[in-house]
């Protein structure tokens, strides 16, 4: 059987656009030995050296920092800061961008979420990394700015990798989305969930309903009509809740439905960050044919106002991402029974 793998993949991508210089395919090459790597640490964990638990530090999120964040952070970091393709670095687990010395820096920019799912770590549950690429934008070889808060229609790719039951490497470009999981036996990716379509509607909706308390009466009235009996609208929907959007968003993408993390009394902006979590998922959503929304505006029209800025978002089926925008609009209010 003839198996395309990540690599092939990005190599053709790579010929069939028009002026490429390969520098993309090279930087998409970094990104998989990185993911690779963590991807065996993950497996690892708990066996040979100590890899789980706390490090002790606290990052800019004002979140503890476990060790395997670190190696994440650093594994990506190291491999993708020498590959000539960069020129800075934006990391979740970092303060400042990471700007490469002059003589190997590349025309792009790399954002990360090394390690998604840092609460999930040490019970064994799916983790992730979330990456996304964007061009530098000023003229120069100075990175400003300008280049580092893109508005994630910007992007050029992004993708995630998740360590669940299996690894998978899903990535959009310009031309689809696709998954590849990893062979561990021969340490590739091979392709087999090509041109994913997220359906137009799903029955699953993925919230901290812990959270409750804290959002606004909008908010509430939209979980409440969910699970509301309506068959002729697949009501009631399943609740899903890992914990860990990467793993979250996997399931919605591949089964239709809807992931929220608003804005609440506690976290007024939302907790999830623009452009580690949210831009990427967004990219990668629309480019399935789904919706990302901060229940008012599309996230891809957004122009952080700084690097760690957070957003509320909502992301999945087309149709379910429009309702929740209606609900919370209070328009769909007095048409919708609960
Ligand atoms: P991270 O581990 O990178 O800090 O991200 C955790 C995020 C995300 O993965 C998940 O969707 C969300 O936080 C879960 O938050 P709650 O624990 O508040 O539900
Ligand atoms: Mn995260
Ligand atoms: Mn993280």
């Amino acid at each position: 059987m003839q198996r395309t793998t990540l690599v092939q993949y990005i190599r053709q991508r790579g010929f069939s656009t028009p002026g490429a210089t390969g520098e993309f395919t090279s930087l998409m090459n970094e990104i998989i030995v990185a993911a690779k790597i963590v991807s065996l640490e993950v497996n690892r964990a708990g066996i040979g050296e100590d890899i789980l638990g706390l490090t002790g530090k606290i990052n800019i999120q004002g979140e503890e920092v476990q060790k395997l964040d670190e190696f994440a952070d650093m594994t990506f970091t190291t491999i993708i800061g020498q590959s000539g393709t960069v020129c800075a670095i934006c990391s979740e687990e970092r303060d400042e961008p990471l700007i490469v010395p002059k003589t190997d820096r590349g025309k792009y920019i790399f954002m990360m979420d090394p390690l998604d799912g840092s609460s999930n770590i040490d019970v064994n549950v799916g983790i992730g990394s979330i990456f996304s690429i964007y061009r530098k934008v000023s003229e120069g070889n100075e990175v400003h700015d300008a280049d580092l808060r893109q508005p994630g229609h910007k992007q050029v790719a992004a993708g995630y990798v998740m360590y669940g039951s299996s690894t998978m490497f899903v990535l959009t470009t310009d031309q689809g989305v696709h998954g590849f999981t990893l062979d561990p036996s021969l340490g590739e990716f091979f392709l087999s969930h090509p041109n994913l379509r997220i359906p137009e509607q799903g029955s699953t909706y993925s919230i901290n309903e812990g959270n409750m308390e804290n959002w606004d009466e909008a908010q509430k009235h939209l979980v409440n009509h969910l699970k509301v009996s309506d068959p002729a609208t697949r009501r009631p929907y399943k609740l899903r809740y890992i914990g860990t959007l990467v793993s979250d968003f996997h399931r919605t993408l591949l089964k239709g439905g809807i992931f929220m993390y608003p804005s609440d009394k506690k976290s007024p902006e939302g907790k999830l960050r623009y452009a580690f979590e949210a831009a990427p998922m967004a990219y990668i959503v629309e480019h399935a044919g789904g919706r990302a929304s901060t229940g008012s505006q599309r996230i891809l029209d957004i122009v952080p106002e700084k690097l760690h800025q957070r957003v509320p978002l909502f992301v999945g089926s087309p149709r379910d991402v429009a309702l929740a925008e209606n609900i919370l609009s209070g328009k769909g209010r007095s048409q919708q029974p609960a």
